[in-house]
């Protein structure tokens, strides 16, 4: 069954779009694409047996125009533009990486959809630094974990950003819904038991002491 976290990050997608998803894997935002009326969708891995799974999960559910398969280190083997470009579950800094090797290739007015199950904050980081505008920020729950999308594009200035915006997202932090509020919950509660036996981890201080600041 297709993950609702990959279903819901598909909504980006409107009729017509250009679509990559770099670190397919399974292929299952193919699928999800191409029911929306995706005009092309590119699937990138790096690794060949995650390309040919993709290709066994989509070839008959995909019209073979409209899809193709690439081996690609991120996007260096990309020669088009696309309107909506995924890097789902991969790591804050991979994720860094690839768009930073491939901001050649990303068009002006194309959507980054991100989703970084580790490091985010060294995502936000990286996007805030090199003239990313963070255009939209989502918090779901699946599974009993909690994903954030961020939604992104190119800009032509710097935006300003503090230490919060890096870990809680500049617009999540401000929305403050009520799954982001249960998120952080959790979190400081967990600090705090860590804090218990540990009283003088600093980071684990300095991150508990931000989260009562914002919830
Ligand atoms: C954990 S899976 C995520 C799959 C899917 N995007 C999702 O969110 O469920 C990560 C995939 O990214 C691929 N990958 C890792 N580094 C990559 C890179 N530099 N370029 C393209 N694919 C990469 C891996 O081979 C793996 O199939």
């Amino acid at each position: 069954m297709i993950q609702k976290r990959i279903q819901l990050a598909a909504l980006y997608i409107d009729e017509g779009d250009l679509v990559l998803d770099i670190g397919t894997d399974h292929g299952y935002l193919g699928i999800e694409a191409y029911k929306r009326r995706a005009a092309l969708i590119t699937l990138v891995d790096n690794k060949i047996e995650p390309l040919n799974k993709a290709k066994l999960n989509t070839q008959d559910l995909i019209d073979p125009k409209i899809v193709e398969y690439l081996l690609s280190d991120g996007f260096k083997e990309i020669n088009k533009t696309y309107d909506k470009i995924f890097i789902l579950g991969l790591g804050g800094d991979l994720i860094s990486k690839i768009i930073a090797d491939g901001r050649n290739k990303i068009a002006d007015e194309a959507l980054l959809i991100l989703d970084a199950h580790t490091k985010i904050d060294h995502l936000r980081k990286y996007l805030f630094d090199n003239s990313f505008l963070i255009k939209e920020e989502k918090i779901i729950k699946e599974n009993n974990h909690y994903y954030e999308f961020i939604v992104s594009k190119k800009a032509k200035t710097l935006f300003p950003y503090n230490e919060l915006d890096i870990l809680f997202g500049p617009l999540l932090r401000k929305e403050k819904s009520p799954l982001f509020i249960e998120k952080w919950e959790k979190k400081l509660k967990k600090n705090l038991e860590i804090l218990k036996n540990n009283p003088d981890v600093k980071n684990i201080i300095r991150e508990s002491e931000l989260i009562k600041e914002v919830i």
